[in-house]
């Protein structure tokens, strides 16, 4: 069992993505601030969930479909991995930064349901269920996702919930779960894709149990038609919008460039209840280097991102642990005002990216793309960001990465000049002097 992707809904082609960035000129970028400010949200899932994006670790980038308990039963898919990092989450100082779901992702099943068509996990990786494993990870006052996917099987090959929506729906409740990923792959047509992501909203509220819906809708129709965000807000929490990440530069580099390629259709969709979502983090792996760590961690903050962790809580740096739980990154991710930011201009290899924050505030990520050389001076008016808003008349800066820094008191008409390292970020907090002084 495990492997095969043949079956996925139109081939591999449904997946092939052109991540090509197409380069906004400063005038449409600034004509995003209005849509951002100014324009009502269209109608989120009504579930109260995800007011703000969710936080949690998902086992997918880091653990993949390991199954191998006998070779390999440290990082095997199986109760005891996931019941580690609820330890871990809580032991580690995870949780009291934010990290509250705990989720199981593709490869957990048995490969049969049971004899009442109920799905049962595989009995040797999880021997004492998953509601025994949801009860786990409540008593640690954390919560738990599982995975799924609409289509008859999921992208492993495991029995999907095609044809059992309400069961599985109830069956999730039953145990305790609080999240539900569910996947797109192995449907019979485009039409099945959709009504089945919708139905199952429908199936998963009529439990009563609050769960949170990822779903990975846009993703698999992208290719066929364009997806309806004012729709798929209406029945999902989340959803993946590119393809999966990969621990490499490569990977993080193509999901922001393609982010931006479709920011005019993305950043007014996102905000409280309804979060475009980029994949998992996968800070603390072996792929990128501290730079681009920083990278990932800045812009998924900016981009008002679902900061799902894929790595293993055992073995993490710390200098990867002290980026993910930095709490200055997280309140930029967390902040109230639920505005997703974009890319207000690249220049040569520089890219700046902003973003609204409440009480007038605003983060600015300035990224270096420049693969070869030493650290690059930047420098760019103030008076540029937020459309002219980010700092009038005047505004207090603050580097929150690489390293926190008080950069101090600029005017609206000053020059704000960042030194930032090949593939590297450097993420500022505008605020204004009175807010800074409160906070201090
Ligand atoms: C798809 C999803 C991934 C992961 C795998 C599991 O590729 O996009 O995030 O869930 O399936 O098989």
């Amino acid at each position: 069992m495990g492997g095969s992707r043949a079956k996925r809904l139109g081939q591999e082609g449904t997946r092939a993505f052109a991540f090509s960035g197409r380069s906004l000129s400063s005038a449409l970028a600034l004509a995003l601030v209005p849509a951002l400010v100014g324009v009502p949200r269209v109608t989120a899932l009504d579930n109260g969930l995800a007011l703000t994006p969710t936080m949690g670790w998902l086992h997918w980038e880091r653990f993949t479909c390991n199954v191998d308990c006998i070779e390999d039963p440290e990082n095997c898919i199986s109760e005891q991995l996931f019941m580690q990092m609820a330890d871990l989450m809580v032991s580690e100082g995870w949780k009291d930064v934010g990290y509250e779901y705990v989720c199981i992702d593709d490869c957990w099943l048995a490969s049969k349901r049971d004899e009442n068509g109920r799905l049962k996990a595989d009995p040797e990786r999880f021997p004492s269920g998953i509601r025994h494993l949801a009860n786990y990870v409540h008593s640690k006052g954390l919560k738990l996702g599982i995975y799924q996917d609409v289509g008859t099987l999921t992208c492993a090959g495991y029995p999907g919930s095609y044809g059992y929506y309400d069961i599985d729906a109830k069956t999730f409740a039953d145990w305790g779960v609080d999240l539900l990923k569910f996947d797109g792959c192995n449907s019979k047509d485009l039409n099945s894709l959709v009504e089945g992501y919708k139905y199952m909203s429908f199936a998963l509220n009529r439990t009563g149990r609050s769960i949170l819906y990822s779903c990975e809708w846009p993703l698999y129709i992208r290719h066929f038609q364009k997806p309806n965000y004012t729709e798929i807000r209406q029945y999902c929490n989340l959803w993946r919008n590119s393809g999966d990440i990969l621990d490499s530069w490569s990977s993080v580099k193509s999901i922001l460039a393609w982010t931006v390629s479709e920011q005019e259709t993305l950043v007014p969709v996102a905000g409280p209840g309804g979060w475009n979502d980029p994949d998992m983090l996968v800070i603390g792996n072996f792929g990128l280097s501290w730079e681009q760590q920083v990278t990932q961690m800045a812009l998924w903050a900016v981009m008002a991102a679902p900061l799902f962790m894929s790595n293993d809580l055992r073995h993490i740096s710390p200098q990867s642990k002290s980026l993910l739980q930095n709490k200055d990154v997280i309140a930029i991710n967390q902040d109230p005002l639920g505005k997703q930011g974009y890319r207000l201009r690249k220049v040569e290899d520089f890219e700046v990216w902003e973003r609204p924050l409440s009480n007038l505030a605003w983060a600015v990520a300035v990224l270096n793309q420049k693969e070869i050389g030493g650290p690059q001076n930047y420098a760019f008016s103030i008076a540029d960001l937020g459309g002219g808003l980010g700092c009038t008349p005047a505004c207090f800066i603050t580097q929150i990465l690489p390293v926190k820094q008080e950069l101090g008191l600029y005017e609206w008409t000053s020059q704000l000049k960042v030194r930032v390292n090949p593939t590297g970020t450097v993420l500022l907090k505008l605020q204004t002097f009175q807010q800074h002084q409160s906070s201090q």
